[in-house]
């Protein structure tokens, strides 16, 4: 038995609007023997997403809610540091789906575990702008929304994780990009940094008016990450044939009331006299193309055409924090916690 010991957050109680400190709870366990065929990740770091406050709800949804006293779901980069599996050396990269813990045991034939190739992009990217969220920018605009050059796409949360991709992606593809986003500084990225057209700051106080002027020839493609004014005030300007992948909408993750009570993008948009065509989508559905979407997001880096930016929180003991500012803007770019290497 090693004497290391593996440290990890698990649901202590359900949030009731914004998950407060009280909500997590930080264990210790020992590190077990591996057994053969399996392997020992050392997590390097977490990446915090904003579908794991859905996961803390006792509701029904696509994915089963977390039980009280179960370990925080969550995707992490780390590396093997011990392995009894023939298919893993110490050493290599991976990402791994299985929560927020400082070390994994895992059978080395398990589907939650990825390569992450580091002479590509660096170890926390393959959880940040090539994994996930970048997969997730590139499946749900291409396959989703049909894009064709010179429409007009707008994308909410625009300087977040997936939407920054969704942008570049759709400036890459010959369309005319307006990113929404909260504050002077974030949109400042999108325009000057990342080269959209336009973006509007929803918090400006004329949303409508300034979505309007960005987008004079209406909006053929919106992609969804935030629900409510934003989607409300899109939904005027969508014109026929328009289509709207409904990627997340981070508004009202911490809305106390029930999800079937609240207004969602799936009764906006299905309320409108030209009512898009919409669905919500899920990476998942593309599994078998991961790793392909990963190689080219990599590429798009690697020539300059995607840029990326990353807010890193320090220590596991910082995950419940930083996972409450993600869901209230406070992150610039996909939010990570450094947990070890
Ligand atoms: N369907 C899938 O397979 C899939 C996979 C990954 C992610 N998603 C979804 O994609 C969306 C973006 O996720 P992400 O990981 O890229 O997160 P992110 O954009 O990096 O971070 C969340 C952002 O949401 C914005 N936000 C928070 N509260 C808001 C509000 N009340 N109104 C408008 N915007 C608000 C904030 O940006 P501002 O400061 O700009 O407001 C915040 O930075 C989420 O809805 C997530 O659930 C879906």
């Amino acid at each position: 038995m090693t004497a290391r010991v593996n440290r990890r957050w698990v649901l202590a109680k359900r949030p009731v609007g914004e998950p407060t400190e009280d909500c997590f709870e930080l264990e210790e366990r020992p590190i077990p023997e591996l057994a053969v065929g399996e392997i020992l990740v050392e997590v390097h770091y977490l990446s915090l997403d904003p579908y794991m406050r859905g996961r803390m709800r006792d509701a029904k949804s696509y994915a089963e809610p977390l039980k009280i006293g179960e370990v925080i779901t969550g995707e992490s980069a780390g590396v093997v540091v011990e392995s009894k599996s023939d298919r893993w050396s110490v050493g290599e990269s991976v990402t791994i789906h299985q929560g927020w813990q400082s070390h994994i045991v895992v059978a080395g034939d398990s589907p939650a575990l990825l390569p992450a190739d580091t002479s590509l992009v660096p170890l926390p990217a393959w959880v940040g702008v090539v994994g996930m969220p970048g997969r997730t920018a590139y499946f749900g605009l291409q396959r989703v929304g049909k894009p064709k050059p010179g429409e007009t796409l707008v994308v909410s949360a625009a300087s977040g994780a997936v939407g920054s991709v969704v942008g570049q992606i759709g400036k890459i593809l010959g369309l005319r990009v307006v990113g929404v986003a909260g504050g002077p500084e974030k949109c400042a990225y999108c325009t000057d940094e990342l080269g959209f057209d336009a973006c509007i700051d929803y918090k400006a106080g004329a949303l409508e008016a300034d979505l309007e002027a960005a987008c004079p020839k209406g909006v053929d493609i919106y992609f969804e990450n935030v629900g409510g004014a934003v989607t409300r005030a899109v939904s005027r300007l969508l014109n026929d044939g328009a289509r709207v992948p409904i990627c997340g909408f981070v508004s009202l993750y911490n809305s106390e009331q029930e999800m079937t009570e609240v207004e969602t993008p799936f009764s906006v948009f299905a309320g409108l006299a030209n009512t898009p065509e919409h669905r919500f989508f899920l990476v998942g559905e593309w599994h078998d193309e991961w790793l392909e979407a990963s190689r080219v997001l990599a590429g798009w880096i690697e020539s300059g055409e995607l840029k990326y930016r990353e807010t890193i929180a320090e220590g596991i003991e910082s995950a419940p924090a930083a996972f409450r500012g993600l869901l209230a803007g406070k992150n610039f770019g996909k939010q990570l916690v450094h947990v070890a290497g």
